[in-house]
């Protein structure tokens, strides 16, 4: 039974032997997907690829394997630049066997991922398989395994970035979930871990595999792809942008550009906190204003919008940016925006990026959906990663800082360097209202007005706390600053704790509630 399907497979691929597949390769260019050795020259500084491995071929006897031997056997693996930086990189070839991953396929990757490791330097994975070598069994997932288990080891060593240009099913999605950043272009690549047809014997759901595992799912539901692209060259590109703000590896200080001081005073963040203390505005706005010209590159843009975070430049120094967005459930936490922000401060935290916090949050999303699905452990997380982070951190808070997420948001009081306050900073356990309500009930129930006396009692809650001063006395606002002068500020705390040591206590590894 199986050898006839091999048979039938085996005509069909006759054509397609030792760097055949020309078929396909025409139809990926009508659909404008490049090869595995386009995909690698468009990424690397032209002329600087070395392939290694280009004539391995897979050991496989099995349903007459043996007459079906492609040179790489459906990998592309070697080393490059990237803006004159070292990378190593691997590119799955769909034209062999589905880019699927054979014994030799995996040996390959892993061969690279050890000289990234030695090097120091990261590693990219461009990938586009159907899975593990069918016709190979335990010993292509044995391959998996062994790729696994290297991107665990080399996890805060050296960055590890994964591009998703084709199908990545069932446990081959495991690689790129453990590696650092999952890009993915739109309509052509997928991801999940039983696709459709098993979706529909087992739930009886009809679903196409671009609803289930394509880029839109996964940058907007999963929160699996932090950033996604148009076709190929987009992609790639945004790799390219995305090493320019990271380290080689975690041994290294950020990559810096040279940054020539100007005035650096931003009028235009004099206005940009709205009369009203219920009214949004774009913290991507303050953002542009305090980071050098241009150079905000934001990461998972499209999932948990209510904190946004990506990396800039302040000074030409690579900096590493979480901010409540007000625009989106009015800043509050919730639990997707806490795992997004917790990834994010680790990653930095691993690569020696300075944190930068722009707070303007009102608390935690209230609702049982919220308290079913973990916000307690999932937002002690973002609290967790933020107190174990020893890169330089600085907190700006623009308005609120309330209860709980005060603390969270990257407090004096968890580590943070410098935290400073605009004028419009409310820091308090609650907002005005709430809170009057609660410790003036008695005296608001039995006035002969509950209405003027709760507005009164109010107005006078907000004056006390609805400030910064309170904090400043306390020393935990190091400074209540003009909005105009923040990215002064931060560059000059910035440039203070360029050389910061700060030392964990001696453990094998912390326990983050995962
Ligand atoms: C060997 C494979 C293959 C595989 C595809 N091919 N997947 N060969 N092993 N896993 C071959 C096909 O036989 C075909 O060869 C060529 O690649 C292109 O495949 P098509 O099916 O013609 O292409 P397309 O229609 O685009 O469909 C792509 C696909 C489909 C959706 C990926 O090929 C597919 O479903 N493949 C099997 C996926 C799968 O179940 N993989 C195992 C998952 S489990 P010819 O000669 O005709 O060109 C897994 C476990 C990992 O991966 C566990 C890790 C822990």
């Amino acid at each position: 039974m199986h050898s006839d399907k091999f048979e039938q497979l085996r005509k069909k691929k006759s054509d397609a032997v030792l760097g055949g597949g020309q078929a396909r390769m025409d139809a990926q260019h009508a659909k404008k997907k490049l090869t595995a050795r386009e995909r690698i020259d468009y990424l690397c500084d032209p002329g600087s690829f070395e392939e290694l491995g280009m004539l391995v071929t897979h050991r496989s006897s099995d349903f007459g394997m043996q007459d079906h031997l492609h040179y790489g056997d459906g990998v592309v693996t070697g080393y490059g630049t990237i803006n004159g930086r070292l990378i190593y990189v691997f590119a799955q070839d769909f034209t062999v066997f589905g880019g699927s991953l054979s014994e030799t396929h995996a040996e390959k990757i892993c061969k690279i991922m050890d000289l990234a490791l030695r090097n120091g330097a990261p590693v990219i994975g461009l990938n586009d398989s159907g899975g593990a070598r069918i016709q190979e069994g335990v010993r292509s997932l044995a391959g998996y395994a062994d790729l696994f288990y290297r991107n665990v080891r080399a996890s805060g060593v050296i960055p590890q970035i994964s591009a998703i240009m084709g199908p990545c099913a069932g446990g081959a999605v495991y690689s790129p979930a453990i590696t650092d950043f999952v890009l993915m272009v739109e309509h052509s690549s997928y991801m999940f871990v039983t696709g459709p047809n098993v979706v529909k014997t087992v739930t009886n759901q009809e679903v196409s595999a671009e609803e289930l595992g394509g880029a839109h799912a996964h940058a907007t539901k999963s929160g699996v792809a932090q950033l996604t692209s148009a076709n190929d060259r987009d992609c790639l590109d945004q790799i390219r942008q995305l090493l320019a703000y990271l380290p080689q590896n975690c041994e290294e200080k950020t990559a810096r550009l040279d940054y020539t001081p100007a005035d650096e005073r931003r009028p235009a963040l004099i206005d940009m906190i709205p009369a009203s203390p219920s009214q949004p505005y774009d913290i991507k706005g303050v953002i542009d204003e305090c980071v050098d010209s241009g150079s905000f590159f934001e990461i998972h843009e499209d999932y948990a919008e209510n904190l946004v975070v990506g990396f800039a430049r302040i000074a030409g120094r690579s900096i590493g940016i979480v901010g409540n967005q007000p625009t989106n459930l009015a800043g509050c936490l919730d639990v997707n925006a806490s795992r997004k922000g917790a990834r994010f401060v680790r990653f930095c935290d691993c690569f020696n990026i300075p944190l930068l916090v722009l707070e303007d949050v009102p608390g935690f999303l209230p609702g049982t959906d919220q308290e079913w699905n973990g916000v307690i452990s999932n937002g002690a997380k973002l609290l967790f990663a933020f107190s174990e982070a020893t890169v330089p951190r600085i907190t700006v808070i623009t308005r609120k800082a309330y209860g709980g997420a005060y603390d969270v948001m990257n407090s004096k009081h968890i580590g943070s360097d410098f935290n400073f306050a605009w004028p419009t900073a409310e820091i308090a356990v609650m907002g005005a209202r709430g809170a009057s309500e609660i410790i003036f009930k008695k005296e608001i129930e039995s006035a002969q007005d509950p209405l003027a006396a709760q507005s009164e009692r109010e107005r006078e809650y907000a004056e006390k706390f609805a400030n910064p001063y309170h904090a400043a006395a306390r020393g935990f606002i190091d400074e209540v600053i003009e909005p105009a002068d923040t990215r002064i500020k931060l560059i000059r705390a910035f440039a203070s704790l360029e050389n910061k040591v700060d030392n964990l206590p001696r453990k094998k590894h912390g326990n983050i509630p995962l």
